[in-house]
């Protein structure tokens, strides 16, 4: 099948992310150290990113709430400057090229390489009555969707650094077989990217599934929600604002006011000399409230007008199915699928 009017990646590196739907909204620290930056690099990339509701299933999810998630957080994306006209903004289940490409990636995945990702253990533990064949292939599903795209770069964590080499091997092994197939990706680590940390425990990374409410901040949290999590964040007992390695909470309250302040970590250190916790832990929550207010209103009108959401995830998906079409074409060739 071949559609002359898809528009063409060309020139610009390609840039693919995607982030899971998984509660509507997305943590402060995926914001500071993935979202934000999505916005930044549309103007140097061809920038392509999904919401990976496919992703999601592989742990239980309430149907009901799965739908008002993906909706919630791709208008969330949007919210945070992913702009529809630059970038190709899809929903994962629309474009049914990762389905397929993830089926056939999976027939050259070994057993081997999916028993060593990290995050199907730590998930098969968490999840121990759902060790489901989905969570097993997330990693070839992941795969399928940088692929697809050609893509040069993709801005991920370091908790996804296994599945991003995992997708370069795949590729390397498929375009050994049958010719050069697919670009092999890179990662992309934006000089900008903060890890940030969880509010109550500042040696694990702050995370959407932390079981304390107090350890994450959500980007849609109200206000006071905000201010109340932060005066609560666990520092130490030295009562000084110095960016130093025995003092973790301090070095994430920091890392985050200067990623939303712009302020270098000396700067606060100044700022704040002389000055408790308490100021500074009130200061680095206004700060977060008044980044994120922008970000919140733009999603709550988005969120009251579903007739322009849908013409941009129909947009987003057509443009996206145009191009990973060509992809998967070349790929039912290479592999002997009578042509239809
Ligand atoms: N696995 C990623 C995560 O949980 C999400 C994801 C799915 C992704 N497909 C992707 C990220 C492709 C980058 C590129 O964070």
């Amino acid at each position: 099948m071949e559609n002359n009017t898809a528009p063409k990646l060309e020139k610009k590196p390609v840039i693919f992310s995607g982030i899971q739907p998984t509660s509507g909204s997305f943590t402060l620290g995926n914001y500071l150290g993935a979202v934000k930056n999505w916005s930044k690099l549309q103007d140097s990339y061809n920038c392509a990113y999904s919401i990976v509701n496919m992703h999601a299933i592989t742990v239980r999810q309430d149907p009901a709430q799965l739908k008002k998630n993906t909706l919630s957080a791709f208008a969330l994306i949007l919210a945070c400057g992913v702009d529809p006209e630059k970038s190709i903004a899809f929903i994962q289940s629309h474009v049914k090229t990762h389905a397929e490409l993830a089926w056939v990636l999976n027939c050259y995945t070994q057993f081997g390489e999916l028993s060593r990702m990290t995050q199907f253990k730590d998930k098969s533990a968490k999840h121990a009555d759902n060790i489901n064949a989905g969570l097993f292939t997330y990693p070839s599903l992941m795969a399928a969707d940088i692929l697809l795209y050609q893509t040069n770069l993709v801005p991920v964590g370091a908790d996804q650094k296994q599945h991003l080499e995992l997708a370069r091997d795949i590729a390397l092994r498929f375009n050994g077989l049958y010719g050069n197939v697919f670009q092999v990706p890179d990662g992309y680590i934006p000089k900008t990217a903060a890890r940030i940390m969880s509010l109550a425990d500042p040696g694990k990374k702050m995370s959407k599934s932390d079981e304390n409410a107090k350890a994450t901040v959500f980007l849609l949290d109200p206000p006071d929600t905000i201010i109340k999590k932060f005066k609560s964040a666990v520092t130490d007992s030295e009562a000084l604002v110095a960016y130093r390695e025995d003092k973790p909470g301090i070095n994430n309250l920091m890392s985050i006011y200067s990623a939303v302040t712009g302020a270098s970590i000396e700067e606060i250190e100044t700022q704040f000399a002389g000055k408790g916790y308490g100021d500074f832990k009130l200061a680095v929550g206004e700060a977060v409230v008044e980044e994120l207010r922008p970000i919140q209103e733009k999603h709550a009108r988005l969120l009251a007008d579903k007739a322009y959401l849908e013409s941009c995830y129909r947009a987003g998906a057509e443009k996206a199915l145009g191009i990973s079409q060509r992809t998967l074409d070349k790929v039912y060739k290479k592999v002997g699928f009578l042509p239809y």
